[in-house]
């Protein structure tokens, strides 16, 4: 089956890591966020993938065609012009049969190979507290959903648009985000993914919802490491490295190094980078970095740094109080 991946996202809210590299590229959990949702993709049933690239898409597309071999599609979004404009894109992937859409940056964890068997179109569906950051869903009395609202001010319900969205007909779709094109129709100045759904809805299409479990967010620092904290925990590795003390869960890659450190809980170190004589808490390190002779926590490390302390030295007499 086909799925459509928009990954065209600058990503302002991580930087400085989206000064250099898209946000879909960032390592979490041992992987760049576009990976786990293609490996998830994979598993349940997609075999072909259109990728929606803009902003630093050139570095996309080469980590996909190096690190992939399943049938796949860019199209480049020249302008941001929001979801729907970018979904609509792919006009090859929008014909007379399913598709699935997936956020480039969502994480998640569902049983989307039963929704891909169901009778119906449906939307991937969480409950939250405080809705006004997302897409809404107000559901009929038979649950399908009869009005969707992007970020509204005065929320009318708590279900949540996650970001994936399996269509039964793509064609279907394609003429709702052309109508939602044609009739200037945007809201907070861009063409909604939200929006096109609305229509397809008001067109008489049945559209359901399915529970997502797992609900990852990346949008922010913060947010980045409590993603890589919960992947780590669920995927429960064991490492054992000579010298130094491992405090689960971690992921090291193979070919990573770690010397005389102190590394974990929650610390993902990607390939190729080497750490030395630090202790590293609830942090991720990219690939080829070196971190020596630190103490760290909460901090996020791209490709290929160098960060390097010092030991202090002192002099102290009994009773002095220093704080360093
Ligand atoms: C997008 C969608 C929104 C959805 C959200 C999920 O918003 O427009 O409906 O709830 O993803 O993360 P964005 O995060 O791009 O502002």
């Amino acid at each position: 089956m086909k799925a459509i991946i928009p990954a065209a996202g600058v990503g302002t809210r991580l930087r400085p890591h989206t000064l250099v590299i898209p946000k879909v590229l960032i390592n979490v959990g041992g992987k760049p966020i576009l990976s786990h949702i293609i490996d998830k993709a994979l598993e349940s049933g997609i075999d072909d993938i259109a990728f929606i690239i803009g902003y630093k898409g050139n570095q996309i597309q080469e980590y996909v065609e190096s690190n992939y071999s399943f049938k796949y599609r860019f199209y480049e979004q020249k302008e941001i012009l929001g979801l729907a404009h970018a979904i609509g894109l792919a006009e090859e992937y929008l014909r007379d049969e399913p598709v699935f859409i997936v956020l480039g940056d969502t994480i998640f964890e569902a049983d989307i190979e039963s929704v891909f068997k169901g009778q119906y179109s449906s939307l991937g569906v969480r409950e939250v507290e405080d809705p006004r950051r997302f897409g809404t869903v107000e559901l009929d009395e038979n649950g399908f959903a009869h009005t969707l609202v992007e970020k509204p001010v005065d929320p009318k319900s708590n279900l949540t648009l996650v970001g994936l969205y399996f269509l039964k007909n793509g064609k279907i779709l394609k003429e709702s985000i052309n109508e939602l094109i044609q009739r200037d129709y945007k809201t907070r100045d861009e063409y909604q993914i939200t929006d096109a759904l609305q229509i397809l809805i008001n067109r008489g299409e049945k559209v359901t919802t399915f529970h997502v479990d797992g609900w990852y967010d990346c949008g922010k620092p913060e947010t980045i490491l409590s993603t890589n904290r919960q992947l780590l925990q669920r995927m429960k590795q064991n490492y054992k490295v000579e010298g130094s003390l491992i405090r689960p869960p971690v992921y090291i890659n193979a070919a990573a190094k770690v010397e005389n450190s102190i590394i974990g809980p929650y610390t993902t170190i990607a390939k190729g980078s080497i750490i030395r004589n630090t202790i590293l808490v609830n942090s991720i390190v990219g690939n080829e970095s070196l971190v020596q002779d630190v103490c760290l926590k909460d901090s996020i490390i791209g490709d290929r740094a160098v960060i390097s302390g010092s030991f202090k030295t002192l002099n102290v007499s009994d009773f002095s109080e220093i704080t360093l």
